[in-house]
């Protein structure tokens, strides 16, 4: 079944490549991916897959039918938003949206979703299972994913796999993590609130510039002494505003930050401490608060079976030097954890680096991949669908297992 997957993606890779530099010349924004949807719903239908649009907001959701009668179901999500970033690559395909983007990759994932269900409906009688592809919108501005559930996406699902391009991977190597793959990412204002004055006269105020700063220096070393320091947090205050002039004390502060976690009971108990940390340096003085914290996503935490999946699927397609295993979890975000709290679940990272020139980071406007790995992406993918039913039942019916680093 292997040399078919691999045979029926290199067939399709030329119309792969097309499909991605469509979209890539064609990037639309968080929430506004209307054409981008169209053009998969359309693409999903012309493969026989049982297309619904219009959920998630913008997302679109394909149904593909096994011929068994296996009652699980595997979810396969890519995400089609872009940046708002002016494109500097000079590609031929580039950007022709002012000021957009494809600089996330989420082109590839798209192209990587389709061609994995292209594969997969020719495998007919194989497939014993049904397969939902997810095609979510708003992946950026960590939306997207929360809309899907909202609508039903994964109602039944029994399992999710999904994929993330990384420009330092070299292109052909599939990148596997086992445990926190992201970080939970929240974030939070504090204001603090003291007294107005005259500023040669501090005895009479309540200095709120004096008490935020000792609330930022406060939070960071409180970091280094209270939190376990193998359940790494990283707290920035990146925003701070308050106080009208040289010579008068401010009444008030506001602390805009973010906050970023990989264990989740740590990130459980963050709201807490810091509003505890907040109220014992603000009430010796006679400040008054507020802390106004906001969930953002959780971490990614990869089940430890469906990881096994991944990687015995990469490796059996590729070599044992065609995976790496990926040693430390990234502190940025994905919104691909918050489907991992309705079913077990893993992302894997697609290499698209090329191997002889310099990789410009995600998120810049000289992103480039290396479109080989397209292909790549899709065996591993359409393998791993196809040995989720075709592995013994044990290992795949695995406990939602809380996993850690
Ligand atoms: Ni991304």
């Amino acid at each position: 079944m292997l040399s078919r997957i691999k045979d029926l993606a290199a067939n399709l890779a030329p119309r792969l490549i097309e499909i991605r530099r469509h979209l890539h010349s064609h990037p639309e924004l968080s929430g506004q991916e209307y054409q981008t949807a169209a053009y998969v719903a359309g693409v999903l239908s012309s493969c026989g897959l049982q297309v619904k649009e219009g959920i998630g907001k913008v997302g679109v959701v394909g149904e593909l039918r096994g011929q068994g009668d296996d009652p699980r179901m595997l979810a396969i999500r890519t995400d089609m938003d872009a940046l708002p970033i002016q494109e500097q690559t000079g590609l031929e395909f580039a950007s022709r949206q002012p000021g957009v983007m494809h600089a996330c990759g989420h082109d590839v994932h798209t192209t990587v979703g389709l061609g994995t269900a292209m594969v997969l409906s020719q495998l007919g009688e194989s497939l014993p299972g049904n397969v939902r592809f997810l095609f979510q919108s708003a992946e950026e501005i960590a939306q997207g994913a929360n809309w899907m559930v909202k609508d039903g996406a994964m109602d039944g699902v029994s399992g999710i796999l999904s994929v993330h391009v990384f420009p330092s991977i070299p292109s052909g190597v599939v990148g596997i993590r086992y445990g926190a793959l992201t970080a939970a990412a929240d974030d939070m204002e504090i204001t603090i609130m003291g007294e107005s004055g005259h500023g040669a006269r501090p005895h009479e105020a309540v200095d709120a510039i004096w008490i935020a700063s000792q609330v930022i220096t406060t939070l960071q070393q409180a970091i280094s002494r209270t939190q376990n320091p193998l359940r790494p947090v990283v707290l920035t205050i990146g925003q701070i505003s308050g106080g009208r002039a040289p010579n008068v004390i401010a009444d008030q502060v506001n602390l805009l930050g973010t906050v970023r976690s990989l264990h989740p009971e740590t990130s459980q108990a963050l709201p807490g401490w810091i509003e505890q940390i907040v109220a014992g340096v603000c009430q010796p003085y006679g400040a008054r608060y507020e802390v106004n914290y906001r969930r953002g996503v959780p971490s990614v935490q990869n089940d430890i079976t469906l990881t096994q999946l991944l990687e015995s699927s990469a490796e059996e397609a590729w070599g044992r030097e065609g995976i790496q295993i990926i040693q430390e979890p990234s502190l940025g975000a994905e919104d691909f954890s918050v489907y991992l709290q309705y079913a077990p679940g893993s992302m894997f990272r697609l290499g698209t680096g090329f191997k002889d020139r310099r990789n410009p980071s995600l998120h810049h406007p000289h992103f480039m991949v290396d479109e080989s790995a397209i292909v790549t992406g899709v065996v591993t993918l359409a393998y791993a669908a196809y040995k989720y039913w075709h592995q013994s039942q044990p290992l795949l019916v695995a406990s939602h297992a809380k996993q850690t680093e």
